[in-house]
């Protein structure tokens, strides 16, 4: 239900403490990796050692590990970080959450997510019921942070009323919900991916082409398809399956890929162009084998059409994003190119970096649009296509 997410599950002191080790259990077993942050005071009501043996990861407290120095990076938190799960949440945190104090690791971690935030509210019935609470409940709803309901029931102090931190099979319930409440963001929208490298024959037995995997063009295709697009994907050469809940239009050339792209464009709502495409073709192709002869030879090439730059052209309000792949002067090359083809932002990747390029599983990124750029840090291709496609959602 929940493989491959990333979740950071947020413990503040409360007695409800002790329901967070089930809680984890239950994310852990549902294939979410855990990171868990505690503050002080949780500690007093379960210990780090439970936490960290339920999680598999080691407890983050303190800004920095006093015995080496070594810096919990609250805004790498932030940035791994799919779901932020606050549970449970005390009076006091959601009011330092609502008003921005960040007075500790959980709190400045919460200020960095970029992720959606979930707090299950644990305390007594009138601490639950003041209008402070309520109206910081308020104001972090107004903020877009999601509240899982407690329940009514026994409470620690021996009354009887609402506070009760949900139930922990509630909670992962509520957390599999926001999942795919996310997931269906982009139902009723239809974009046009492409993906992979172009073929662009020299002869019946040879080609010109290049080293793009078409792993990028297709995490994009499978991020919009989960959250409820219908997406064309348009790809040249690849080893790859075809991502679930996507059309597949497979071309060999630029030529035909500028022939597929366009026929469906207009219907779209926007488009991401991965696709390496070649920027030059033989001028003419042989319909027999070449054979060598003594010398040299050279093969005439001409200039293939620029795809984007065709879709930039009649883009009205759809979204277009393009990539580049520089070796120098990356900033002003791809700079040069979201102007040039009209794109909404583009994603930079550049060769020099390791961990970014043509075939791995990883790539490091940089998201440029007029307002500025974001450097995102080393991450996996589907991440990064997570991210691509929640900067489309907010142009959208
Ligand atoms: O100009 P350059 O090839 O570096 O631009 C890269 C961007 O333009 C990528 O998004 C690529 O998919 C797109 N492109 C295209 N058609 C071409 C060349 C590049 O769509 N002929």
């Amino acid at each position: 239900m929940l493989k491959g997410k990333h979740i950071i599950l947020g413990v503040t002191g409360s007695i409800a403490a002790y329901k967070s080790a089930v809680l984890c259990r239950l994310l852990v077993s549902a294939g979410a990796e855990v990171k868990v942050v505690m503050t002080e005071l949780a500690k007093q009501f379960i210990t780090p050692l439970t936490m960290a043996t339920l999680s598999k990861n080691p407890i983050l407290v303190e800004f920095f590990n006093p015995e080496n120095g070594e810096w919990n990076s609250h805004v790498k938190l932030g940035e791994w970080a799919d779901l932020y799960l606050i549970a449970p949440a005390t009076a006091n945190t959601m009011a330092k959450m609502a008003t921005g104090v960040a007075d500790n690791l959980l709190l400045t971690t919460y200020l960095s997510a970029r992720c959606p935030v979930a707090v299950a509210p644990a305390m007594d019935l009138d601490m639950y019921a003041h209008v402070a609470t309520q109206r910081n409940m308020e104001r972090l709803k107004q903020d877009g942070v999601h509240i899982i309901e407690p329940g009514s029931g026994f409470l620690a102090s021996g009354l009887v009323g609402k506070g009760r931190m949900a139930e922990p099979q509630d909670i992962l319930d509520a957390v599999v919900a926001l999942f795919d409440e996310k997931k269906k963001s982009l139902e009723g929208k239809h974009f046009l991916v492409t993906a992979g490298a172009t073929i662009e024959p020299i002869d019946p037995v040879r080609f010109i082409s290049n080293h793009s995997s078409g792993k990028m063009g297709y995490a994009v295709a499978e991020s919009l398809a989960e959250r409820g697009a219908k997406v064309t994907l348009v790809s040249g050469r690849t080893s790859l399956a075809t991502p679930k809940g996507v059309d597949m239009v497979d071309v060999l050339s630029a030529e035909q890929m500028y022939e597929a792209c366009n026929a469906v464009f207009e219907q779209t709502d926007g488009a991401v162009m991965c696709a390496a495409v070649a920027d030059y073709t033989p001028q003419t192709v042989a319909d027999e084998k070449l054979k060598k002869g003594d010398g040299d030879m050279s093969i005439a090439l001409k200039r293939t059409k620029d795809i984007a730059a065709s879709l930039g052209e009649k883009k009205g309000s759809r979204v277009l994003v393009g990539f580049a792949m520089e070796t120098q002067n990356e900033r002003e090359n791809a700079q040069s190119k979201l102007e040039r083809k009209n794109f909404d932002f583009i994603v930079l990747n550049s060769l020099r970096t390791e961990g970014a390029g043509f075939r791995g599983d990883t790539n490091v990124v940089t998201l440029i649009d007029k307002c500025g750029a974001e450097e995102l840090p080393l991450m996996s291709k589907r991440e990064v296509a997570e991210r691509i496609v929640d900067k489309i959602e907010t142009i959208l």
